[in-house]
């Protein structure tokens, strides 16, 4: 063997061991899922190089930022809706009704992701071309320069301002069809959201269906039988996952700490984990191999300093039902290799306990952040287009 062909052996091999993650056999395209987990990983690395150099990591995922530019049939502005900036996407073609519109919130963990992003400026493009919807898709102040629930208050006053018989009139959409969309920490904002209009005396127009996928619906049991199968995959291993939540609230590690011994509920607030006991709320394959054990508490001070994850706006899991019950027609996509499965499957029986519509779609061969992967992968195509197909029937 020729000393360049032992090289590019040896080459291919460290690269092979670098992009090679163990994925569920299941996964269609794996290589290609590999190769771009392993430049997620990559940026990581680098974002961490950066900011030891004294850099923002930032110049990075800036690299993922499109400009508003409009296509053949959707027009494409950047503006600000109380202070929020957002990106609103509308058919251009003449509409003889009144049009649909798709308030849609981003996801990346409440500290990253924006709606200039290449993937959520595709999906809104979609939304809008597919559906001839008015597609407001919004950004919020991120972690750890902001913590919750400033992420929260930043979305919906971007939603009220929305929400009002003047500017929906401006937009031409008709606020008997109104949706709130989002995915993973979206989807977590998207529910809080949607709750928090029903009992908003301000907000008169109401939504008509609201879409999570792969929600985060809950900070309280980070053991859940998916934060235990998933603790390693790909996209968003439970480590990640405890960060995020965590540093929504603060940047304080002990709540980390505490979050990933699943030690950071007080006593005081046992009464609430009857709202994601996993062993009464998720249906009886999910659980299966797993044993359910009563949580063990946490200190006090760590809640009374941040309150946060105790909080309906950040855990929408904890509403009652008699805030449930008055949920519009809700749907709810669950992956099946994801830590926040769980979650989805919890809030889908507890929303059909309480009397509301549910329509669940559980994909059983993917990850995280499917809908994330649309123009890049066949399985991100097809989950588009189902979501697509189900606001077109629903909206
Ligand atoms: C615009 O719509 C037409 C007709 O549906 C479609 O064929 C075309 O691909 C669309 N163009 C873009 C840029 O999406
Ligand atoms: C969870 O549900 C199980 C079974 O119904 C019950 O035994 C357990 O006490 C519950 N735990 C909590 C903390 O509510």
């Amino acid at each position: 063997m020729g000393k360049k062909s032992l090289y590019l052996l040896i080459s291919c091999a460290l690269l092979s061991y670098f992009v090679y993650t163990p994925l569920p056999e299941n996964i269609e395209q794996p290589w290609k899922m590999m190769t771009i987990w392993a430049l997620v990983r990559a940026q990581a690395q680098l974002s961490g190089i950066l900011k030891i150099l004294g850099f923002s990591p930032l110049v990075i995922t800036h690299l993922f930022k499109v400009p508003p530019t409009s296509d053949a049939n959707v027009t494409v502005t950047d503006t600000l809706f109380d202070k929020v900036p957002v990106r609103v996407f509308e058919p251009k073609q003449k509409s003889s009704t009144m049009r649909r519109a798709v308030f849609y919130i981003h996801g990346g963990g409440w500290t990253m992701g924006d709606a200039t992003w290449i993937p959520y400026d595709n999906l809104g493009r979609q939304m809008a071309d597919k559906l001839g919807a008015v597609v407001v898709s919004t950004n919020y102040r991120l972690s750890p320069q902001y913590h919750f629930p400033t992420q929260f208050e930043d979305v919906y006053d971007a939603l009220r301002w929305f929400l009002r018989k003047e500017v929906l009139a401006e937009f031409g959409v008709d606020p008997a069809r109104i949706c709130i969309a989002g995915d993973s920490a979206g989807g977590n904002l998207a529910a809080a959201a949607t709750q928090k209009i029903l009992d908003d005396p301000e907000v008169k127009i109401k939504v008509k269906i609201q879409s999570l996928l792969y929600p985060a619906l809950q900070a309280l049991d980070m053991d859940l039988p998916s934060y235990r199968e998933n603790a390693h995959m790909a996209i968003l291993p439970k480590y990640e996952m405890v960060v995020f939540w965590s540093m929504y609230f603060t940047s304080d590690k002990a709540l980390e700490e505490a979050m990933l011994a699943n030690q950071h509920t007080p006593v005081e607030s046992s009464h609430l984990f009857q709202f994601v006991n996993w062993s009464t709320l998720l249906p009886e394959r999910f659980q299966k191999g797993h044993l359910y054990t009563n949580p063990i508490h946490g200190h006090s001070d760590l809640t009374k300093k941040y309150p946060g994850f105790l909080d309906v706006r950040a855990s929408p899991l904890l509403a009652d039902d008699s805030k449930l019950q008055a949920l519009p027609l809700t749907h709810i996509l669950t992956c099946q290799y994801d830590v926040l499965r769980d979650d989805g499957l919890m809030y889908v029986s507890r929303l059909r306990a309480a009397g509301v519509q549910v329509v669940h779609e559980h994909v059983e061969d993917w990850l995280h952040g499917v809908l994330s992967f649309n123009r890049f992968l066949r399985a991100g195509d097809r989950e588009v287009n189902k979501y697509l197909k189900w606001l077109g029937e629903n909206l």
